[in-house]
């Protein structure tokens, strides 16, 4: 047990292939509030169908949840995972902020923050994967899964990550793990709180943008973040609000 202040019971496994495809398993059954956990991913999932490296040290988390929500709600979720996850970080020590819509970074210091090479603002040192199945009117199942960096070595992480054991010094994940699920399950309840938290954390907000959406790029700054997780950017052409797509931070003019 976590000796969690939030209704989750805890399946832990010292090996997975995706703690999410776990998830959707359970899921699947009928599940709800289940904290899937592992030591070590041998098959893990990122966004956008990307790879994702989880050796054993981190913190691979995927939560089955049954919101009574439309589908259209599910990205506060998202948002509210990052939020969580960035809030655990920072008590760990770690200045993390959150780019657009739900990658958890640690900016570059001083003159490399606008001139990264990845175009990602910092370096990576979480990411959430969320999946859903449900109908037009109601979300069935959830499942949001968190992968930090955790405890892992420099030379185990994939170029442009860094860890909390990087920045920080190892956590101990009971702990790591506890507050963040804490923290989401609050905001869970209290989904107003979600937008603010994640302007506060935000890395993007003022800062100029490309977005590659399923209609096309936009360029510009983002301004805002508005219900329900959609990115207003200004552009040339006026505010333009982005609901989902791949998001590069550009050197300011
Ligand atoms: C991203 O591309 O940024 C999202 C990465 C999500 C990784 C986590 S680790 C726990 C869960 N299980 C998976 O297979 N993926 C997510």
């Amino acid at each position: 047990s976590l000796g969690l202040d939030a209704p989750v019971t805890v399946e832990y496994h010292d090996e997975l292939g995706s703690t999410n495809d776990r998830g959707r398993e359970l899921a699947a059954e009928g599940a709800a509030d289940v904290a899937v956990l592992a030591d070590e991913q041998v098959g893990s999932r990122g966004r956008l169908n990307r790879e994702w490296t989880a050796p054993s040290g981190g913190v691979w988390l995927s939560l089955v949840l049954r919101p009574e929500r439309p589908p259209a709600h599910v990205p506060l979720f998202t948002l509210a995972a990052a939020v969580a996850t960035t809030k655990a970080a920072r008590e760990a020590g770690v200045p993390a902020e959150i780019k657009w819509p739900n990658d958890v970074l640690v900016p570059v210091d001083g003159d490399e923050s606008n001139d990264d090479t990845l175009g990602r603002g910092g370096r990576k040192l979480a990411g959430i994967l969320t999946e859903m199945e449900g109908e037009a009117d109601r979300v069935s199942w959830l499942v949001v899964g968190i992968g930090v960096n955790a405890n892992i070595d420099a030379e185990t992480l994939p170029a442009g990550a860094t860890s909390i054991r990087e920045e920080a010094g190892d956590v101990e994940r009971r702990l790591f793990v506890q507050r963040l699920v804490e923290e989401f399950y609050a905001l869970r309840d209290d989904s107003e709180a979600v937008l603010p938290a994640w302007r506060e954390y935000s890395a993007t907000l003022g800062r100029r943008v490309r977005v590659e959406t399923p209609g096309g790029v936009v360029e510009g700054e983002a301004v805002d973040v508005v219900h329900p997780g959609a990115l207003v950017v200004d552009t040339d052409e006026g505010e333009v609000t982005v609901h989902a797509g791949d998001c590069e931070h550009l050197r300011s003019a």
